[in-house]
This record gives C-alpha cells, sequence and structure tokens, in this order.
C-alpha cells in the first residue's frame, strides 16, 4: 500500500525503512482497477486474479483496501490456487481519491514503476444519487461528474502517457445504462454516465492504430452498495456483480468485441459500435 498524506513521507508497507522497494515479480498481465474494495470492482479484481492477473487496486480507505486485499487472495484459495503461486501474485494497494487529479496521476505512476507496465486500466469507480431536480446544486453535480466522469478521464490521460511508450494497452471505462437511456429521477448520474459514454467513443476515434484499445462496459442494475443511500432502489431482479464481472472478462478477453457493450440485468447483451 503507497499513500501520501500532507508533509508524510511516503511510505512502502512490508518495505524496511532506508531499502529500495522491492519491485513485484510481474507473472502475468497487469491491471489497475479504480473502486475495486467493494461491488463491481472488487468481483471483477478476483476474477482477474483467478486468471493470473497482477492488480493494482486503486481505492479511498486503508482498511478496506487491506479486506480488499484479503478477499481477493481468499478467492484465489477457492480457485486451488497453490500457496506459493499465491505468494507470487502482485496485490499492489493504492490510496487514492479519482475526483483528484493528483491522485490518478500517481495511482498510474505507481502501478507502472511497480510492476514496470500496465497492460488494462478500468475506471470503475462510482457513486449514485437522485437529482431533486426543483433544488439542483453545484455540489450535487460536482460529486457525481467529478467521479463518475473526470475521475476516468484523468486515469485514461496518465495511462495513456503510459500505454503509449509500451506500443500497447486497454483502457475500458465502466459506464451504465443509464448512459444509454435516461431515466428519471437520475439527471446528475445519467449526465455523467452520458459523458461518459460520448467521452469513451471519442477516445476510441482517437486512438485507433495506436495500439491502445479503448472500450465501455455498460452493465444495468446490479446488487451493490452503490444505492447505500437510497437502498430501496435496488431491486431484486438486479444481477449479481460476480456475473457481471465474468462478462466483462469475456469482453476483456476478447480483442475484437464492440469498443461498446451493454449488459442488461436480465443478462442479454448489446454491442454497439
Ligand atoms: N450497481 C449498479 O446497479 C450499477 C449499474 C450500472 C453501472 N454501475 C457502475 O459500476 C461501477 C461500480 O459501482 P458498484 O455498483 O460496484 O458500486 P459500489 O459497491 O458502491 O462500489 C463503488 C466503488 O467505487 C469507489 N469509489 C467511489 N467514489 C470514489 C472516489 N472518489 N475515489 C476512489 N474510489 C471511489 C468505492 O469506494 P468507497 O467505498 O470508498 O466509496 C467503491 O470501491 C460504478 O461506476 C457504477 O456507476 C453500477
Amino acid at each position: 500500500m503507497t499513500h501520501q498524506k500532507e508533509g508524510q513521507a511516503e511510505e512502502h508497507v512490508g518495505q524496511k525503512k532506508g531499502t529500495t522497494p522491492r519491485k513485484a515479480t510481474v507473472v502475468g498481465k497487469i491491471a489497475a482497477i479504480t473502486g475495486a474494495t467493494k461491488g463491481l470492482g472488487l468481483a471483477l479484481a478476483k476474477a482477474l486474479a483467478a486468471e493470473g492477473w497482477g492488480l493494482s487496486v486503486g481505492g479511498r480507505n486503508e482498511q478496506d483496501l487491506n479486506d480488499a486485499r484479503k478477499h481477493i487472495l481468499e478467492s484465489g484459495k477457492e480457485n486451488g490456487r497453490k500457496e506459493k503461486e499465491e505468494k507470487n501474485h502482485n496485490i499492489l494497494t493504492v490510496m487514492m481519491n479519482v475526483k483528484k487529479q493528483a491522485d490518478c496521476n500517481r495511482f498510474i505512476k505507481e502501478t507502472a514503476s511497480h510492476f514496470g507496465k500496465i497492460d488494462l486500466l478500468v475506471n470503475n469507480a462510482g457513486i449514485w444519487d437522485m437529482t431533486d431536480v426543483e433544488n439542483i446544486t453545484g455540489q450535487h453535480l460536482k460529486d457525481l461528474f467529478q467521479t463518475n466522469t473526470f475521475g476516468p478521464m484523468y486515469c485514461a490521460s496518465a495511462a495513456i502517457r503510459v500505454m503509449k511508450k509500451q506500443g500497447c494497452g486497454h483502457i475500458l471505462n465502466i459506464g451504465s445504462t443509464a448512459g444509454v437511456k435516461s431515466k428519471p429521477d437520475l439527471l446528475a448520474y445519467c449526465g455523467s454516465k452520458f459523458a461518459i459514454t460520448g467521452m469513451t467513443g471519442s477516445l476510441f476515434e482517437k486512438l485507433q492504430g495506436t495500439g491502445i484499445r479503448i472500450s465501455l462496459f455498460s452493465p444495468g442494475g446490479m446488487k451493490t452498495q452503490l444505492f447505500r443511500k437510497t437502498p430501496s432502489m435496488m431491486k431484486n431482479d438486479f444481477m449479481d456483480p460476480a456475473f457481471a464481472a465474468q462478462k466483462i472478462l469475456e469482453h476483456i478477453n476478447n480483442p475484437n468485441d464492440s469498443w461498446h457493450v451493454i449488459l442488461y440485468r436480465d443478462g442479454r447483451i448489446e454491442r454497439m459500435g
């Protein structure tokens, strides 16, 4: 875990004072995932780990990051991974808030310096809230757009600089069906996800031929803590995030897949673009 508080020297847990941080022995591909401490992000981290990916897990709460590491290693055990292999399995946890561009730059920089490369960035971190259209506040709009739209673009921009040097890489943004079809009461959430749909399409067009794959995965309702402010909005027929994570993994492993894939909560998949 690396985290940098005002004026506090950077510290690598498990690293003896005064020694050079140990570079990870890269086993397989490397994925950096924002908001991987719970919900879809954690489910995807587990699914990638089960396939031998090295992981950089971004989140803003230290305890949650430590718990996420345990959950990912546990899921490795459940898949019968040998103890030794587990040890080698590389999980870097980085304290970061996607609303802060400096944190996003540091997340990408530390992932690249720890593993020596980045194969996949998943912009997953997000928040959800309903909008009282008669009392819209600047703070409400800022919270939704800074987290769901600006954050992914800050991370994508930093990752493009690394991936251009590598000549390869994949940037996958997590959108929403609310970023394809507007829903009542979700003015700001829809706006922030529609913006991601448009911006990802622009990146896709811009980076054609650079070796950097750009894609967008837009899931429907999932049973996660996203609705913790309004639990009644979570419906019984919402998907298990582990199911959606498997569908995202299939998309990641299919380089010829459409740049925009929609997964509806009844399991149907629609491919756009
Ligand atoms: N659940 C659904 O029905 C649904 C449907 C379509 C799309 N999505 C999208 O799926 C993605 C994952 O959401 P989820 O359903 O898995 O929700 P979740 O369980 O609430 O997980 C969201 C993750 O994002 C993190 N996060 C939030 N704000 C952050 C910030 N400023 N900086 C860093 N991390 C931050 C959260 O960490 P903290 O615990 O610190 O907040 C958490 O790890 C989001 O982009 C969401 O919009 C969800």
